[in-house]
């Protein structure tokens, strides 16, 4: 049999994908009416993502770079298989662990010891595998003293705090990581780029979107830049940066 090494089997493969969102014209069921009388459109195709391909290698460290509305969110979503493209292919092997947005995945009426377990199950471990690293993601998280308390009332730093210690406390083999350590306070980001530079070292593969630019160029070694939903340079992550401040 054919044998292939790991690293030679790409963790995500993105193949011409086309995402389109429907923009709205009309703000009323008035407005609808009018413009349906008047058989104008009530809503036009806008295109986040048009013919996007790249392949991210297993232990690649990957920055997604652009400026705002460039389609990066968008980009990880269909990786972490939150939305599904319209056109083209997604494919990725291995446990992928997104942290998108600020308390996704968290269920706002739990407790943040409940919100564990939960996105714990989700990321796929089982309820012994979290019990037996509880004490190390609430160690983590440095929120000890809110861990019974419902997670509606946390601070964005709180969800941060807990989701990035869950995710770094499974099993996972892509981990994404969509701007949200930026509502962490400093010591807290530092510690988390720690584990994140850790994780890649452990042979992990990372997807980052930041608009700190000098951090990601430092972080990943490759930087795929879009623009209006395109891959407008995919290359070294400095050279990636020079190009989106040129
Ligand atoms: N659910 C949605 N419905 C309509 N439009 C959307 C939706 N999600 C994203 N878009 C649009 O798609 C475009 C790309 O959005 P996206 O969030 O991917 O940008 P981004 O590169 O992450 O930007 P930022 O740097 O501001 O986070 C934007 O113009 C946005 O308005
Ligand atoms: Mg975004």
């Amino acid at each position: 049999m054919l044998k292939t090494s790991d690293a030679a089997i790409p963790r995500v493969v993105v193949d011409d994908v086309h995402k389109d969102f429907k923009l709205r014209h009309t703000h009323s069921i008035k407005e609808t009416f009018v413009a349906a009388l008047k058989r104008k459109p009530l809503t036009t195709d806008f295109h986040a993502l048009d013919g996007v391909s790249f392949e991210i290698g297993a232990g690649e460290s990957v920055a997604l770079l652009g400026f705002n509305g460039s389609g990066k969110s968008t980009m990880l979503k269909l990786i972490s298989g939150v939305l599904t493209p319209d056109e083209g292919k997604v494919l990725t092997r291995g446990r992928v662990a997104g942290l998108i947005e600020v308390g996704a995945g968290f269920h706002p009426d739990l407790s943040g010891r409940e919100n564990i377990y939960l996105n714990a199950a989700i990321l796929g471990m089982t309820k012994k595998e979290t019990e037996e690293r509880f004490d190390e993601i609430v160690e983590f998280s440095e929120i000890s003293q809110f861990i019974d308390t419902e997670v509606k009332h946390y601070s964005s730093g709180m969800f941060l705090r807990l989701a990035f210690s869950v995710a770094i406390h499974t099993e996972v083999d892509v981990l994404l990581i969509d701007e949200i350590l930026s509502v962490g306070d400093e010591p807290f980001q530092k510690k988390c780029l720690a584990r994140i530079r850790a994780l890649h070292e452990q042979g992990k593969t990372l997807v980052v979107v930041s608009h700190d630019l000098d951090m990601v160029s430092s972080l990943c070694d490759r930087g795929i830049l879009l623009r209006d939903g395109k891959v407008l340079f995919d290359g070294a992550s400095g050279d990636a940066v020079a190009k989106m401040r040129s």
